[in-house]
């Protein structure tokens, strides 16, 4: 291993650490989704849709949480604001958006999640998992945005893996907020492994950004 590739893996790991996360993704995987930008792009789009619908759920749902109806608000923009930066995209490259596909990576992350606890149970349930699946695709847009061959890709790329670490640090903040330091730590660890386990399972796709 040469000095940049040493670097450049300490680096890696540094990132992954900061997000919590216990399985790095395959580098191989940018090699598939390159060969299937339009499947990608596609998959891309409605993560990003799937992002605004779920704080706009979390809006009608908990109303009276004052703070996070202000946090997520504007959220709820700028996910849209990202579905319309890949359709735009896909636009400029002549590709087209194909059908929605079936969120294998999310439905098992909703599988973990308990049920039949309070609201506020609920509430810390539901906001640990948008901080996951911000977490991966942050880890997962670095890995484009490093290694994809389209400079431009890279560029792309890149402004989503800014803001979607954004969007994982700001849920993790509400979660400490409204459930505490402890519990919130102590849920997310279990997260964590779970979402691991998930990852080692699921089958590396080019047509899929989980
Ligand atoms: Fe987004
Ligand atoms: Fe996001």
């Amino acid at each position: 291993m040469n000095r940049y590739e040493h670097d450049t893996l300490e680096q890696e790991l540094k990132s992954i650490q900061m997000l919590g996360l216990q399985l790095p993704t395959d580098p191989r995987w940018v090699n598939l989704a390159e060969m299937e930008l339009e499947e990608i792009l596609t998959d891309h789009a409605y993560c990003e849709q799937k992002a605004a619908t779920s704080c706009i759920s979390l809006i009608q749902q908990y109303p009276d949480k004052t703070d996070m109806v202000k946090s997520l608000a504007p959220i709820v923009t700028e996910e849209w604001g990202h579905f319309r930066a890949v359709l735009a995209e896909m636009e400029k490259r002549g590709l087209k958006l194909g059908r929605q596909r079936k969120d294998e990576y999310v439905n098992e992350l909703l599988k973990f999640q308990k049920k039949g606890g309070s609201r506020e149970d609920a509430l810390l349930e539901k906001l640990l998992v948008c901080a996951l699946i911000e977490a991966r695709s942050c880890e997962r847009f670095r890995l484009l945005s490093l290694y994809i061959s389209d400079p431009e890709l890279r560029g792309f790329y890149h402004r989503f893996m800014v803001s979607e670490a954004g969007h994982y640090r700001l849920f993790i903040d509400l979660a400490k907020q409204y459930a505490g330091e402890a519990k919130t730590r102590q849920r997310w660890q279990e997260y964590l492994a779970k979402e691991a386990e998930i990852m080692r399972e699921l089958e590396l796709r080019g047509d899929r950004m989980h």
